[in-house]
């Protein structure tokens, strides 16, 4: 019996320490080893559910600087760059994520919400809306994010000045505005959080079935002289992704490509020129007067991305869209395969995966879409792997 118990303890051991690890993204200590397993209960002398006591035990990795400032923060920076990287300075983007994360908050509000996390002032650089400076003090201090003493929530409109109307969550960072509002016509800003967020690009939501009314006067309706090219192949992404990119009609980037400097400008009732830009491609196609977005794959084949009946499917800027994208059954879905592919180190790919991804989505909406329990439950699916 004796012999049992040394065995079921040390598998227990091992399973504590890779939740712990793949958790924190660092080693847990002895001491938290130990925490971890009289919770797990590993001599079995009370006969309670294992997978619930590994995940009372999960939870105190949550605990760990190395969950918020290594695990979260490699996780979130390649949202931040075109070019995906996960080699970038923290910023607003990223440290805003790691906040609502770690205060349990409705995830969401990432899309929507008036709210930015900055440093505790100290002897960091004051938050500044053309640099990012602060953050990078931030990081180098090594300070532990998970302390509500060292990262700070705040109003968005407060530390920016953005009217509290056109803030929506790290889609209006100082981050997201210099890599997504940077030049272009503002559907990269689309495009991304499309793909970040609802893990889908362009290429796998076109419909070339939707209505092209919306679509700008800059897309070409004879590319190359032929008219067959813009029914099958542009309307696909332009007919929903053009009026949805519309919310962002006010905003742009003040800043040049490729350098530092800039800061997000926004012009309240007063669309960019760069949504006019190269109108003469199709003189009659469409000419945004104003940020009034619309759904257009709320029907069609998109609907399947599993909108949120109690929302219109319209609005005006860019916080209505984000939530129109937060509600949707396809965010819930992406943040757990992030999370899962975080902590399991592969993506979901058995029926037991696919299962359990299921399950983490239902745990996430019940906990009021509470990051946190998506990290248990992927960290509890995996210990044994
Ligand atoms: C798979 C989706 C997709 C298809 C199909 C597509 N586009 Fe686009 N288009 C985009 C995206 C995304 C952007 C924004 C690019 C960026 O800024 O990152 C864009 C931007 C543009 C722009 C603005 C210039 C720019 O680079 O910002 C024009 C003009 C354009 N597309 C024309 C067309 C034409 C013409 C076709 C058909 C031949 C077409 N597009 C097909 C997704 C698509």
């Amino acid at each position: 019996m004796a012999m049992t118990a040394t065995l079921a303890e040390a598998g227990a051991r091992e399973q504590a320490k890779r939740m712990y690890d793949r958790i924190a993204g660092v080693p847990a200590t002895d001491a938290e080893l130990d925490a971890m397993l009289a919770i797990m209960d590993a001599n079995d002398d009370n006969i309670t559910d294992s997978d619930a006591d590994a995940k009372a035990a999960a939870e105190l990795a949550l605990d760990s600087s190395g969950f918020y400032n290594v695990t979260l923060k490699n996780m979130v920076t390649p949202w931040t760059n075109e070019e995906q990287t996960m080699f970038a300075d923290l910023n607003d983007f990223t440290a805003t994520v790691i906040g609502l994360v770690r205060d349990g908050d409705d995830y969401r509000k990432v899309l929507y919400d008036d709210v930015i996390y900055v440093g505790a002032s100290g002897s960091l650089a004051a938050y500044s809306n053309g640099s990012n400076q602060h953050y990078v003090d931030l990081e180098a201090s090594g300070a532990d994010m998970g302390d509500t003493n060292v990262l700070e929530r705040r109003s968005q409109s407060s530390v920016t000045g953005l009217q509290s109307s056109a803030t929506a969550g790290v889609l209006t960072t100082r981050a997201a505005a210099k890599a997504f509002f940077v030049a272009g016509t503002n559907r990269a800003m689309f495009r991304f959080t499309l793909m970040n967020f609802m893990c889908r690009d362009l290429e796998q939501v076109q419909d070339t079935t939707r209505t092209p009314d919306r679509i700008r006067q800059d897309v070409s309706r004879s590319p190359g002289g032929d008219s067959r090219i813009f029914l099958n192949r542009c309307i696909g992404c332009h007919a929903g992704m053009d009026p949805l990119a519309q919310a962002f009609a006010y905003y742009e980037w003040s800043g040049e490509e490729g350098t530092e400097d800039g800061q997000l400008i926004y012009t309240a009732n007063q669309v960019q020129a760069k949504y006019h830009i190269n109108a003469d491609n199709f003189r009659y196609g469409y000419s945004t007067p104003n940020d009034q977005w619309d759904n257009y794959w709320r029907e069609g084949p998109n609907s399947a991305l599993g909108w949120d009946s109690g929302l219109p499917g319209s609005g005006s800027g860019a916080k209505s869209m984000g939530m129109e994208l937060a509600h949707s059954d396809a965010f819930a879905e992406c943040q757990v395969k992030k999370v899962f592919q975080t902590v399991c180190l592969h993506e979901p790919t058995t029926s037991a995966d696919h299962s359990q991804v299921s399950s983490m989505v239902t745990n996430f909406e019940a906990s009021n879409y509470n990051m946190q329990t998506v990290f248990t439950d992927a960290a509890v699916y995996c210990r044994g792997d």
